[in-house]
């Protein structure tokens, strides 16, 4: 491992259900690590690593289908191996990972996977097995409420692929017991949660066009200090629009203040609403503080690389940034070592 300068892998764990922006944030991460990837099934960059934890199911399409268990069931994954393998990477050995194909819907043969400096793991269940949480260094899960979900599935499913209405409204409804059970218990742990409800700006919005987006925080984690607006623990309610910030309708609110998480200190950071000038989002960095940039303005600049990524213009892409550099931070303290901010 030395040899190939990697003192300790650093291993993040990315929890959410499919289709809800598990990769757009993965792309805004190597962003900021600003190297090459892979195209491979497994993308590897000189620094970061991204498994995909679908490589784990144990029953494939078929057998998932013969056996009446969706993806998300344990029955369908094999934690053990999961937990083998990522604790054998983080110890520095390769591994023989195997592989899920998503086109063919089955298992094929294994591949080679060396540890990386960072290796990212993301699926339906990174720490779904308690072993795994002492093996994950940071925590994101990203929870999309059941609104906006819909409203994701039918712009992709329907707009994109030509899915009829039914069949998506179907099979999220199929697959809700298993997430309420096995997926979405993840996030009263995780360190940081990016948390997706509709507005409440507009009363009774149907389009889910705007949206109130959260940034929980954990409060006490070594290597991980919250964002904050203007003044660290206050608690404070901030509508930046006038002279110096571009709103149209229905305008944007910040919100920050502590708050409690399934029983953890948290601080919560809150936008509801769009950016209508991604440029002017310099001003909304000016008033954030522990935002882990090297340079003023690096926030802005990295949602301005990604505009046309879905969430650039709302609090979606604005916190998946700062996580981003959040885990930019930690992997400098883990190891030692400086990475170069990206300049343009
Ligand atoms: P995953 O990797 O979790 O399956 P993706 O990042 O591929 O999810 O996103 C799936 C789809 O969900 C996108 O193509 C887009 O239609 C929608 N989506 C994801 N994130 C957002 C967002 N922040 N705002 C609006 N739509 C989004
Ligand atoms: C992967 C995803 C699941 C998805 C499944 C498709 O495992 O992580 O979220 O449901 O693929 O399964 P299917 O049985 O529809 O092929």
């Amino acid at each position: 491992l030395r040899n190939k300068g990697i003192e300790r892998p650093v291993i993040i764990g990315v929890a959410a259900d499919s289709g809800c922006g598990k990769s757009t944030f993965l792309r805004r991460v190597n962003e900021i690590f600003g190297t090459k990837v892979s195209q491979s099934h497994t993308p590897q960059g000189e620094l970061v690593t991204v498994i995909c934890l679908d490589d784990f199911h144990t029953l494939d399409r078929k057998g998932r289908a013969e056996k009446k268990v969706t993806a998300l069931h344990p029955e369908a994954n094999n934690f053990e191996l999961m937990y083998q393998q990522i604790a054998a990477l983080k110890e520095g050995h390769d591994i023989m990972k195997p592989i899920y194909n998503h086109q063919t819907g089955l298992i094929d043969p294994p591949e080679l996977i060396q540890p990386n400096h960072i290796v990212v793991i993301e699926g339906l269940h990174p720490w779904y097995d308690s072993r795994m949480k002492q093996l994950l260094d940071f925590t994101v899960y990203l929870d999309i409420s059941d609104e906006v979900k819909v409203a994701w599935k039918i712009q992709r499913d329907m707009a994109e692929r030509g899915h009829k209405l039914e069949n998506i409204l179907a099979s999220i409804e199929s697959r809700k017991p298993d997430f309420q059970q096995y997926i979405d218990p993840q996030k009263k742990d995780a360190i940081a949660v990016i948390q997706v409800l509709p507005t409440q700006l507009i009363p009774d919005d149907k389009e889910k066009k705007v949206l109130r987006v959260r940034f929980i925080q954990r409060e006490g984690i070594p290597g991980f200090q919250p964002v904050y607006l203007y003044d660290e623990g206050s608690t404070i309610d901030w509508i930046p629009c006038g002279r110096k910030l571009t709103c149209s309708y229905p305008g944007i609110k910040f919100h920050y203040g502590p708050d409690n998480w399934y029983n953890h200190d948290v601080s919560i950071l809150e936008v509801d609403g769009n950016f209508d000038k991604l440029e002017e989002l310099i001003y909304i960095e000016s008033h954030l503080n522990n935002t882990s940039t090297k340079f003023y303005g690096e926030i802005t600049q990295q949602l301005l690389r990604n505009a046309s990524a879905p969430g650039s213009n709302n609090g979606t892409g604005l916190f998946q940034v700062l996580i981003a550099l959040k885990i930019r931070q930690l992997y400098e303290e883990l190891t030692g070592k400086n990475i170069a901010p990206v300049l343009v």
